[in-house]
């Protein structure tokens, strides 16, 4: 090889963003709106806190959470040391690491509609309020519920928090929070109202599941491994199955999800990352642009299901009272804060076709829902059956299937034929498995670790970028609108697989729902 293609060599494999031993973000502050949720302290703070009992984060950063209740640095670090301690049950908490970090919380009590908390907000990060020098590096975090997302934006604009020197290597940025509107219209509004304060590369859309280490490792399955990439396509794969269970219900979010129902709260934003991410082309760098442009065609691929059709191809339904591990449970109608005649959905099911040369006429079967028997998100590749000429002459044998398991027991499987030892051709299937708890002696990280860190960092790979979330909603609108107009969903009892109709509706083209057993994680 010649100096010069050595050279071009170095050139094209640039580590990307996703690659490891990255740099260490620059001290920062996080600004925490709506610190007194239970985000922050379910999963934003332990997820901080992990990160920085794993030596990922600068010396100088601290937290403010900003919120209306009356609250104290002290009370808020009680609140927050209670939460670790209730949401870790199993993990003793060490004392003096928790004691360091604590020092680094603090509470700003104010009002997200009052123009004087940002202010004094301004005044306290200026003074280095919050103990250390961290030069103006702040991190904001909207965790509030979505009606604030635009005054809180705002406001921040309105006292100039929104400064961004790319030069200096000054930042501040904004995370927001699912859901990016309730339509088209009002994510390209939301996205707008962003843009008159934040540039779009100081914007971090965040869908917790492409946090998923498991996800993230579909990159890696498909682009790091020559086995895989060749066969990825409509000439050796016969269709994709992904699932997303929940045996959880809709708990005390019911107000919510009745605006929501599954096609908003899981279709519209989880399903469509995985859908994308196990689609799409491979792209010529792991710079973020680069792989969000080609998750971004696939969604755009995504052939129409126009209002009329919906009726036929979306199969909607609700649960109602049965009983699961053992325990009954109640319908959705009878959930705290759903209407007694609601037809919000829980369960959705539905065939998508992506209309591109790779995915022609390969059906991506998708089903989504609360109150199923087990909590599972996988993804099935089942791959074309053999030709029946040699052993399977007489009776066909399960076709080969590639199993993603994103959670839980997360892992991958490959399903093949083996013949049974003994003098007759005897074949069955074998699944050979892969499992991160079993290989790695732990399951991976929360996704909100990861998230958190690239964001300090500046990476947005994982986040979604605004025309990302206006084609998902463009592609879903029509889904909903046409669904919404037939009304009464189809019931299943709770702790069952979801409505016969789902069973017919992949049934109907010969296939049947699969899920692969996987080992249990530790
Ligand atoms: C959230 C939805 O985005 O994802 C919830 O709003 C859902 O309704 C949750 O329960 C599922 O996340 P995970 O990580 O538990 O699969």
């Amino acid at each position: 090889m010649s100096e010069c293609e050595r050279k071009q060599g170095d050139q094209a494999v640039e580590l990307g963003p996703l690659q490891p031993g990255g740099k260490a973000p620059l001290p920062f502050v996080l600004v925490i709106f709506g610190a007194s949720g239970d985000l922050t302290r379910r999963k934003l703070i332990p997820a901080v806190f992990n990160l920085y009992k794993q030596k990922l984060l600068p010396e100088a950063f601290s937290i403010i959470g900003y919120a209306r209740r009356a609250n104290s640095d002290e009370g808020f670090r009680d609140q927050m040391q209670r939460a670790i301690e209730e949401g870790y049950p199993d993990e003793s908490l060490d004392g003096k690491v928790w004691e360091a970090f604590s020092r680094r919380l603090f509470y700003h009590q104010a009002n997200l509609e009052d123009i004087s908390g940002y202010e004094s907000l301004k005044e306290r990060l200026a003074q280095g309020g919050c103990g250390e020098d961290h030069g103006c590096n702040t991190l904001f975090y909207l965790a509030t519920q979505p009606r604030y997302f635009v005054s809180v934006v705002d406001k921040l604009h309105q006292v100039g928090l929104n400064r961004y020197d790319r030069d200096q290597g000054h930042w501040s940025r904004i995370i927001v929070e699912k859901p990016f509107g309730i339509d088209l219209e009002s994510a390209i509004e939301l996205n707008r109202n962003l843009k008159k304060a934040f540039l779009e590369e100081q914007i971090f859309r965040i869908d917790h599941y492409m946090g998923k280490e498991t996800v993230q490792n579909l990159l890696v399955l498909r682009f790091a491994n020559a086995l895989f990439e060749p066969i990825w396509n409509h000439r050796y794969v016969d269709h994709v199955q992904i699932t997303v269970s929940e045996s959880m219900g809709v708990g005390r979010r019911g107000a919510f999800y009745e605006q929501a129902g599954a096609v908003r709260d899981i279709v519209q934003n989880h399903m469509m990352h995985l859908i994308s991410l196990v689609a799409m082309e491979p792209p010529f760098s792991l710079k973020p642009d680069v792989i969000r442009d080609e998750k971004l065609q696939v969604i755009r691929a995504l052939r129409p299901i126009p209002p009329v059709c919906a009726l036929n191809g979306i199969v909607r339904a609700q649960y109602t009272s049965g009983t699961l591990e053992g325990q009954a449970v109640c319908g959705y109608r009878d959930e705290e804060g759903v209407a007694a005649d609601s037809i919000t959905e829980t369960y959705v099911a539905f065939k998508a076709m992506i209309d591109n040369w790779r995915w022609s006429g390969v059906p991506f079967y998708i089903r989504t829902g609360k109150r199923m028997p087990v909590r599972i998100t996988e993804i099935g590749i089942h791959f074309k059956p053999v030709p029946k000429i040699l052993f399977n002459a007489r009776e066909s044998m399960a076709p080969n299937c590639l199993t993603i398991r994103i959670q839980p027991n997360e892992g991958i499987s490959i399903k093949f034929q083996v013949k049974q030892p003994g003098p007759a051709m005897v074949i069955e299937p074998y699944n050979m498995r892969f499992s991160y708890s079993g290989t790695f002696g732990h399951s991976p990280p929360d996704a909100y670790e990861r998230l958190l860190l690239d964001s300090a960092l500046g990476d947005a790979t994982l986040f979604i970028r605004s025309d990302e979330v206006e084609a998902a909603w463009a592609f879903l609108d029509p889904v909903i609108k046409g669904c919404t107009r037939f009304d009464q969903p189809a019931t299943y009892p709770a702790g069952t697989w979801g409505p016969k109709e789902a069973d017919d509706l992949i049934e109907a083209d010969g296939r049947k729902w699969y899920l692969t057993r996987m080992p249990r994680g530790k």
